[in-house]
Formats: C-alpha cells, sequence, structure tokens
C-alpha cells in the first residue's frame, strides 16, 4: 500500500510540474523553469551503465538507453557491462541492417522499426542506440554488419521508416554514429579528415534524412574525430550542421566513452554524456560508478558556477533532455510494447528471408530433392548460432533457429538433412555470460574434416555449403576490423574441393559484409545470406525451398579484390600517424568514389555489383520514359516504365533509377542512386513504376559556395535492376 501511495505520489508530482494537456514545449519550458542547477546538470550525464539523469523531487523519471540496433540487449549490472543474468530479457533476435537494406523494402524497414520498438518499451527503454547508417566505405569495416549499405540514398529511405516505426511506441532511436565512423581500427584515437563535398554527399545524407524526414529524436555522437575535433563535441557537426541547418530539437548522446573534453562537451552541442572511462584501471574491470567525475557532472557544475561555461548552453541541454523524456516515458499516449510475440518472429522471418540475396543460379534452386533423398550440408555456419557475440549488438534471445534444424523441419519425412562441419572457425558459444549452449568443440585436423566432408558427399543427392564468416575477432565484429575479403579458415579450398566431387553445390554465405568467391564459376548456385536473428535459418530455408522466392539486392559492391577497392594507401586506412598530431590521421582522398561510385567511374570490374540479385522468376522491363526531356530549377519530371513478370512463379523485382551528369564542372561518378521500388508480381502481371526527379537528385554539393548546385547540360537517367544493368538511358537535359 506505501509503495502504490509512493508511486501516486510522484505520478501526481509529475503531473503538477509538467501541467497535463499543455504542449510538449509548454510542459519543458514549465519544468525547466523549476529546475535548480544541479538538478539541470544531473540530466546531462549517466547514472549508471546505461540509465542517464531524471529529476527525482518532481517525479521525472531517468532515461533508460539499450543497445540496439538488431533486439533489446539483456540487462547488465547497474555499473558494470556484464550481464546481469536475469531470466525474462531474451528477446527477439531481428535481422542485422544489412539483411534489412538488402531487401529494398521501405514497408519492412517500418515493420523492423515497429516491432523492436515494442520490445524496447515492453523492457521500459525510452531510447533505442540504433539504427546505425554509416557508409560502407571499406568492406573491412568490422560492424559493416550494423549498417545499411554503402550507398547514402538507400540509408536513407530505409532508416526513415525504421525510425518512425520505434518512436510511434513512444522510444526514442538514437542513430548512430554520427559522423565519419567507417572503421574500428583505432576508433577512439582516429581523426577522419573528410572535406564538404565528401560529407554532404556520402556520408551525412543518411543522418540528415534521419532527422529531417525520420523525425529522429536522439543522435549518437562517434568515438572518432572529424578533421581533428572529437565527435561527440565537434563544435561543426553538432551545432552547425546538426542543431543549426538540419533544425535538429532532440538529444546528442556521447557513444560509451566518446566524450573526452571538459570544455568541449560543455560547449559543442552534447546533450547526455555516457560510458565515460573515468578511472581507467576500473574500466578494464568493466566497472565505473564515478559519475560524478564525469566531464558533464562535477566539472561542469565548476565551470557553470565560476562562468567558464555558459548557462544557455545548460538551458539548452536540459530542454532536450526533458523533451526526449516527454516524447517517451512521459509520453500522454499509453505504450506497453510486447516482447517476444509470434508477431515479432514473423517478422523477423519475412525480413530476413526476403533480404537474402541469390548471386548465383544455373537451376540447382529451389531444391529439388527426390523423395528419400540425403541432403548433406558441409560448413560450420549451418550449426553456429549467430545472435550471440558481435560486441554491443549481440544478444539474448528466447530462440534461435539454424541452418540444419530449419532444413531437417523443411525436408521431414521427404529427405535426410545430414551436417558435416568440413573446417573449424569459432568455437566460443559465449559472449559476455550469455551462452548458446551449443558445444563448437572439435577433435578431428582439418585434413580428416575435409575427407569426412568429401566422402559424405559422395552419397548425398544435393550437398550446400554453409560458410562465411561468424562473430568473432577480425570478422564482423564490434572493435576490430577485418583483415582481408578473403573466406576465413580455408573455406575456398574446400569449396573447390566439394566443387569437384558435386555436380550440383549450392554455396551459401553468411556475412555481413562482402567476401571474394574465387570459386563462383564452378559452383552452382551462390546464397548471399545474412546474421537473420531469432529465424535466420527458417529464412534461409524458405529461400533454398522456394517457399520464398528470393528478391534481396546487394547493399554493397562485392569486389573480386580488396585491392580493387579506392582505398589504396595507408593515409587514406586505416590511418597514419603524423609528427606533431596527437591522434592518427586518416585522409579520404577516394572523396565521394565510394563503393560503386568507385568501380563504375573506373571501369573496375566487380563479382557482384550493387543493387543486384536474381530470383527464381523473370522480369521485363519495357517502355521507359521521362515525362518532359528538360528540367528547370524548382520543377520535377517523371520518369516511368513497365515491369512484368514473365516467369512461371510469383517474385519481387527491385526498379533502380541512377542519375549520370555527363558535363560536370566537377569530377561526379559515373551513376548515382537516386529512385528504388520494389514490386510484387503474381507470373504474367504487370505494374506500371514511376519515380520522381527532382533538381536535387541531379545536383552536386558545391563546398565553396555551401550549396546544392544544379548546373546545367545535359544528364542522363538511367534504369533498371542493378548499379551494373542499366540497359534504359534517357537523356534529361538541365536548362
Ligand atoms: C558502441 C555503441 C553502443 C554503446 C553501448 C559502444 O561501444 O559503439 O554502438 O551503442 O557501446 O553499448
Amino acid at each position: 500500500m506505501k509503495k502504490f501511495l509512493n508511486l501516486c505520489i510522484i505520478i501526481a508530482l509529475a503531473y503538477a510540474c509538467c501541467g497535463k494537456g499543455n504542449s510538449l514545449e509548454e510542459k519543458v519550458e514549465n519544468t525547466l523553469s523549476q529546475l535548480t542547477l544541479e538538478e539541470k546538470v544531473a540530466l546531462t550525464h549517466a547514472q549508471s551503465k546505461f540509465s542517464s539523469g531524471g529529476v527525482p523531487r518532481l517525479g521525472i523519471p531517468e532515461l533508460w538507453h539499450t543497445d540496439g540496433p538488431h533486439g533489446i540487449r539483456p540487462e547488465v549490472l547497474w555499473d558494470e557491462w556484464v550481464q546481469a543474468k536475469w531470466t525474462n530479457d531474451s528477446c527477439t533476435a531481428f535481422p542485422c541492417l544489412e539483411n534489412l537494406a538488402a531487401t529494398w523494402d521501405r514497408e519492412l524497414s517500418a515493420l523492423y522499426g515497429k516491432s523492436i520498438g515494442e520490445e524496447a518499451r515492453y523492457r521500459k527503454k525510452d531510447v533505442l542506440l540504433g539504427p546505425g547508417v554509416n557508409i560502407g566505405r571499406t568492406p573491412l569495416n568490422g560492424r559493416t554488419f550494423e549498417y545499411m549499405g554503402e550507398d547514402p540514398f538507400l540509408a536513407s529511405e530505409m532508416v526513415v521508416p525504421y525510425i518512425k516505426g520505434v518512436q510511434s511506441n513512444g522510444v526514442a532511436a538514437c542513430v548512430k554514429h554520427f559522423a565519419v565512423n567507417n572503421q574500428e581500427v583505432r576508433r577512439t584515437g582516429t581523426s577522419s579528415n573528410v572535406d564538404d563535398r565528401t560529407m554532404y554527399e556520402i556520408y551525412l545524407p543518411a543522418f540528415k534524412a534521419a532527422v529531417q524526414e525520420g523525425g529522429a529524436w536522439a543522435i549518437m555522437g562517434s568515438y572518432n574525430l572529424w578533421n581533428n575535433q572529437f565527435n561527440c563535441h565537434n563544435e561543426r557537426l553538432l551545432k552547425d550542421i546538426l542543431k543549426g541547418e538540419w533544425g535538429f530539437d532532440g538529444i546528442v548522446v556521447s557513444d560509451w566513452g566518446g566524450c573526452r573534453d571538459d570544455d568541449e562537451a560543455a560547449a559543442n552541442g552534447l546533450d547526455i554524456e555516457m560510458g565515460t572511462w573515468v578511472d581507467p584501471d576500473l574500466e578494464v574491470e568493466g566497472a565505473s560508478n564515478l559519475y560524478n567525475l564525469y566531464h558533464l557532472a562535477n566539472p561542469y557544475l565548476e565551470r557553470l558556477r565560476d562562468g567558464r561555461a555558459s548557462m544557455e548552453d545548460l538551458d539548452d541541454k536540459a530542454r532536450r533532455v526533458l523533451r526526449t523524456i516527454y516524447r517517451t516515458s512521459m509520453s500522454e499516449e499509453k505504450h506497453f510494447g510486447s516482447f517476444t510475440s509470434p508477431e515479432h518472429f514473423a517478422a523477423g522471418r519475412k525480413i530476413a528471408a526476403d533480404g537474402i540475396v541469390l548471386l548465383k543460379n544455373d537451376g540447382a534452386l529451389p531444391l529439388n530433392i527426390p523423395q528419400g533423398g540425403r541432403i548433406l550440408l558441409v560448413g560450420e555456419n549451418a550449426y553456429k548460432m549467430m545472435t550471440v557475440g558481435g560486441g554491443s549488438s549481440s544478444l539474448k534471445t528466447k530462440h534461435e533457429i539454424i541452418p540444419l534444424d530449419a532444413l531437417r523441419e523443411a525436408f521431414a519425412g521427404k529427405a535426410d538433412v545430414i551436417w558435416e562441419r568440413g573446417y573449424v572457425g569459432d568455437t566460443t558459444t559465449d559472449y559476455n555470460l550469455v551462452v548458446t549452449g551449443q558445444d563448437l568443440s572439435e577433435s578431428r585436423s582439418p585434413e580428416q574434416l575435409l575427407a569426412d566432408a568429401l566422402a559424405a558427399a559422395k552419397d548425398a543427392d544435393q550437398v550446400i555449403f554453409i560458410g562465411g564468416l561468424n562473430k568473432s575477432k577480425n570478422q564482423d565484429k564490434e572493435g576490430t576490423d577485418r583483415l582481408d575479403i578473403v573466406l576465413p579458415y580455408g573455406q575456398d579450398a574446400l569449396i573447390e574441393a566439394l566443387a569437384e566431387v558435386c555436380p550440383n553445390l549450392v554455396v551459401v554465405n553468411i556475412s555481413g559484409s562482402p567476401v571474394a568467391m574465387p570459386w563462383a564459376s564452378k559452383v552452382n548456385a551462390i546464397v548471399q545470406s545474412w546474421y537473420g536473428g531469432s529465424e535466420s535459418g527458417h529464412a534461409l530455408a524458405d529461400v533454398l525451398t522456394g517457399a520464398v522466392n528470393p528478391s534481396g539486392k546487394l547493399p554493397f559492391t562485392m569486389p573480386f579484390a580488396l585491392a580493387d577497392g579506392p582505398l589504396k594507401t595507408q593515409r587514406q586506412y586505416p590511418g597514419i600517424k603524423e609528427e606533431g598530431k596527437q591522434w592518427w590521421q586518416e585522409y579520404y582522398d577516394e572523396g565521394v568514389f565510394v563503393g560503386y561510385r568507385w568501380y563504375s567511374s573506373k571501369g573496375i570490374p566487380v563479382q557482384y555489383p550493387f543493387g543486384y540479385g536474381l530470383s527464381y522468376t523473370t522480369f521485363e522491363l519495357s517502355g521507359a520514359k521521362l515525362s518532359a526531356s528538360s528540367i528547370k530549377a524548382g520543377k520535377e519530371v517523371s520518369a516511368t516504365i513497365m515491369v512484368k513478370n514473365t516467369g512461371s512463379v510469383a517474385g519481387a523485382e527491385v526498379i533502380q533509377l541512377y542519375v549520370n551528369d555527363e558535363d560536370a564542372s566537377v569530377e561526379r561518378p559515373a551513376r548515382e542512386l537516386k529512385g528504388f521500388q520494389k514490386v510484387f508480381l503474381e507470373p504474367g502481371a504487370s505494374a506500371k513504376i514511376s519515380f520522381k526527379i527532382k533538381p536535387e537528385h541531379l545536383s552536386f554539393f558545391d563546398a565553396d559556395a555551401h550549396s546544392w548546385k544544379l548546373e546545367p547540360g545535359d544528364f542522363h537517367i538511367l534504369i533498371g535492376t542493378s548499379s551494373e544493368n542499366l540497359p534504359f538511358d534517357l537523356p534529361l537535359k538541365v536548362s
């Protein structure tokens, strides 16, 4: 009873101070006017590993933050990274964001956001630390799997519905990592030196869309520096661009330990400081309860008291934090959320399956197995659970269906599905006290593993290799980058050996980033699958059996070799140490030539291009036209094209529109994605697809004028089904 009365008093206090029914801004101002200096400062920094301060005197709750971005992280101890071992926090693991991006489906992004937002709300989290939209500058970035591809337009279009979906639950999406945080090597001590044109054309658009179109309530500052100032308090990035030019009214949250300086933290637009490593000795143990020592705690109070920090800046921070609290835990709309519901698992399965990319198929897929036949799976990833590991996105999920079990389920009563490991990759089965329960120990030698796989292949009706990367060091993992794009653990040799004995070999690569496939011409089908979360195995089985017709498209280029890419020097990647400079220096000398912009402009052949992906049906595109042959500033032109499903099964195609500027005054990429539509068609059915082409789609960023520039001249509107298959070339004049 006493507890209940206390709760009533707290709620009454909170409503009395905010004035129920007032507008958001009135509530914020009203509350702000009642706060003491100390109370305002308490809003601006952590009070535990994943929460930041509220105002207990007024019944205003603290903000609870959680990773993100693929599911709701298991609870950790109050002051530590260590998992708290709760028994009721096993979540739905959703597919990795690269998998989502590969769907090229805005509706699925909305479904993802709504579902993960419901899980966050149920778990009483106010700020979801995600999604991530750093552009895939190098395939080596250990966190590629947490991002949405190499193209700013694709990432922008995909991030907006995710944010809206999350926030419809009264949970703030915290878009990360702002900005140019494109590698894990020395991520807390490298300055990404990038010019304005490259920033505005490549690395900022997805964040801008997140703010202006998605209405994101939170942004996470990244660990690295941009042009030699730390991004968690980078004046240009946060004050001029984010809060100035884009009008962002939410909170800037530091990455955990990303705040590095008292003065800058106070003055340069950081609103909440999280995870600072106050005592390096304690951090080694993962513990830090010295929240009063944070840059934005006692040192900030002292600065405010003696006039070194401005009260207006403090009010701005406090106002933003209060606004976020009123938008989330104190929102007048009552959100309750839901957790591990059948709908969430179904959403995960659909997204995972629709993002799987069919790279090659000479008829081996969908599987056609004789009754009573034998299917052999070879490769560790047919068995290994992948939701555990990889860094802060690691999850504790209620269930994870592995490919082996899913295929056994799919072929129950029809065929035997057996498994041979073939190689040993990563034998760990735990991360931060979360254990998968699998036993991945292995006593056989590599030679024996190979011999066993080859022997089993002889008796199989169908062999499917399921390998790729995993979430361990130097693979798809936070904190380290990959060392090459070659498949690890001798998988190339194993695939080649299998190809020699199998007349019909299917290869499934499970990864979150590009890999080289030197054996591509020797195998019969290739499938790019991803870390698909709880329902990963089901999603893969759906595609292999044909229950789902693949419709994913690559969100990045699959080069033949790392050396083909744009990063050629140490100064480009991973950075150099320069005389007189405190931090490592990295220069984005390639400018806007990132991903397919590089390969297509330089005419470098790639293994599989950006935007590419096959289907079990065929599509025919015809009748592409523009509504006008010229465009003026301030006007729009539309492009239309017919698409027909000419095969015998239903399926979806992604029609893509790229622009080319024939004679620009600056060097521009040969093509840039500016439109896409995913369309689902029954066999024989057609649809008319239309795109709006706006002057901004044709412009480049003029750094001197600090504005987008539309130059008169000849342009080409290129339409097709990948960045390298653009059969329709429609001339357009800018007058
Ligand atoms: C990561 C963030 C994450 C945070 C909290 C950091 O190390 O870079 O992405 O949200 O930890 O776990």
